[in-house]
């Protein structure tokens, strides 16, 4: 039996040219992409179509790639045979995962919210490492007719305070204008962070 979020999101990767397309890496790693130690271990957690992971891979980063869809994988997947990368891909549910403790030197969490994953990413970076995260914000016009389940969204300040004691490097919240057929043109909220776990 398939996990409800792979059944949503399996109809999306199989049927919407929209999902189906790769994207561009995320931008907020590439602004920042020179903090990320050459011999790192990436983590690309809901990583889709891989996008920044498959772009950190083509740099030689080595990177472990999660997501609980496999229509998802299998278009990252076709990528990395083209171009054999260092690059590995596991299907898993990471709504409330186990993960190793001070395992990765980064961490990618890019438009998937778990809060259970806020404190697994806390124990799973390595001392010095980095966590890369962006994700839509709760806002005024929030309607769960077009915007889905609340629990998806982050609350203001929600991300920072999370990690108040790590170093931030980068914290903003900001306006993004949405790609998607239902919010077309809509300008959405969203909070991005850079922080390094403390030495
Ligand atoms: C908006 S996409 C973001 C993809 C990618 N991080 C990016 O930056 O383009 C959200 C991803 O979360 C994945 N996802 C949803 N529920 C999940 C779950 N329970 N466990 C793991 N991945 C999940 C979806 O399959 C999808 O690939």
């Amino acid at each position: 039996m398939s996990h409800p979020d792979a059944l949503i999101w399996d109809d999306r990767y199989s049927n919407n040219i929209r999902w189906q397309n790769l994207r561009s890496p995320r931008n907020l790693v590439i602004s920042y992409q020179h903090l990320i130690p050459r011999s790192g271990l990436v983590l690309d957690a809901a990583c889709g179509s891989t996008p920044t992971g498959l772009h950190l891979a083509r740099q030689g980063w080595q990177v472990i790639a999660l997501d609980v869809s496999n229509a998802a994988l299998r278009i990252a997947q076709s990528e990395v045979q083209k171009e054999a990368l260092p690059i590995s891909f596991a299907l898993m549910d990471l709504t409330n995962p186990w993960l190793p403790s001070n395992r990765f030197d980064v961490v990618l969490n890019f438009y998937y919210l778990s809060r259970p994953l806020l404190s697994t990413y806390r124990k799973s970076i390595r001392r010095g490492g980095l966590l890369f995260f962006e994700t839509f914000l709760r806002d005024d016009s929030f309607s769960s007719e077009v915007d889905g389940n609340l629990h998806h969204y982050l609350e203001p300040h929600e991300l920072k305070t999370s990690f108040a004691d790590w170093n931030i490097i980068h914290y903003e919240e900001t306006q993004r204008i949405s790609r998607s057929t239902e919010r077309r043109n809509r300008s959405r909220r969203i909070a991005q962070l850079v922080a390094r776990k403390p030495d």
